[in-house]
């Protein structure tokens, strides 16, 4: 096949990226998304600080915008995120204990209910681990322990049709202790009944050319425990070809890992557009990562 999303599709996967509302203007980019992927996350547009500006007042402007964009393009949707110590209210940043506990429930009940069954996944919680692998001392930490749990068994009751994720960043390296912090729990709700049905891995690579270790054995291992499992965020450093190849053919090589996301469209839209980290130029040229991608996809 020759675009990423249809390359995808022949191994029954999805190849997306983020969108910013604020470019669906801009024709360049929307032709290359188009054209390219079948899965869309919105890059800022469904996060708290969007969605409930004010305690119970609900803006789905942004986020109905790109929603829109994207299934009048026949693509899917990958909802991002509902719990998250990050890009929260003001008023949310404020509160504490069952104050707070209330209003992330609420939240998530409003959210999902406005998307009840048009998202294909919901990241649920986002970054909730440090990088030694223990809880990060959020504000939503604080209101106890079980609150990620609490999390997903509030949203599997709002929407039982979407698949609920874990996210979180640098947990690609099997050896790392971040990793083993988030697949011990993981492996903790599956054995209890908490619902979730996928975690995603962001994928930001920083520096060198080869892959975190034993990369394809954190997606195996996050699989062995019956969730799927996703690259969610990625980019590149300099869009190494060797690492983007590796990252696609460590996907296409486990069962369970479900799709491919890239942050952003080209260079120029990348929160690190200084590192250059995508597969598209600044001025919507293929780069060598593309072709590496393509090819991976295309071996599977
Ligand atoms: O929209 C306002 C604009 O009105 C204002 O003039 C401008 C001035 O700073 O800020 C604009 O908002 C910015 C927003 O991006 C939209 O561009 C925020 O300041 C900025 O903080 C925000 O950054 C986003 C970041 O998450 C915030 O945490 C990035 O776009 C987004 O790519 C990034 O995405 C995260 C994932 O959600 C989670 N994983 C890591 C990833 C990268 O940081």
């Amino acid at each position: 096949a020759t675009t990423l999303g249809a390359a995808a599709a022949q191994s029954g996967r999805y190849f997306g990226t983020a969108i910013a509302a604020g470019r669906l203007g801009d024709s360049a980019y929307t032709t290359i998304a188009a054209r390219e992927f079948n899965m869309v996350t919105p890059e800022n547009e469904m996060k708290p600080d969007a969605t409930e500006p004010q305690q119970n007042q609900f803006n789905f402007t942004a986020g109905d915008q790109i929603y829109n964009w994207a299934t009048s393009h026949g693509m899917r949707v990958r909802g991002h995120t509902l719990a998250w110590h990050s890009q929260q209210p003001g008023w949310m940043q404020s509160l504490s204990g069952t104050a707070l506990r209330n209003a992330m429930i609420n939240h998530i009940q409003k959210v999902m209910a406005h998307y009840q069954g048009k998202l294909a996944y919901w990241d649920v919680v986002n970054e909730a681990f440090n990088e030694d692998g223990s809880r990060r001392q959020s504000n939503l930490q604080g209101t106890g322990n079980d609150w990620i749990e609490v999390a997903f068994r509030t949203a599997r009751a709002a929407d039982p049709s979407t698949k609920l994720c874990y996210n979180d960043y640098n947990i690609e390296n099997w050896s790392y202790a971040k990793t083993q912090g988030v697949y011990n729990m993981v492996k903790d709700f599956k054995s209890r009944g908490v619902p979730i049905d996928c975690v995603g891995l962001q994928t930001h690579f920083t520096g060198g050319s080869s892959l975190p270790s034993n990369f394809q054995t954190t997606l195996s291992s996050f699989a062995a425990l019956g969730v799927d499992v996703a690259l969610t965020e990625a980019d590149v450093t300099n869009a190494s070809t060797t690492q983007y190849g590796g990252l696609t053919q460590a996907c296409v090589n486990v069962p369970r890992c479900v799709g491919i996301t890239v942050w952003g469209v080209r260079d120029s839209d990348s929160w690190r557009s200084s590192e250059s980290p995508l597969l598209f130029d600044g001025s919507g040229n293929k780069k060598a990562a593309y072709t590496s991608v393509l090819n991976a996809l295309n071996s599977a």
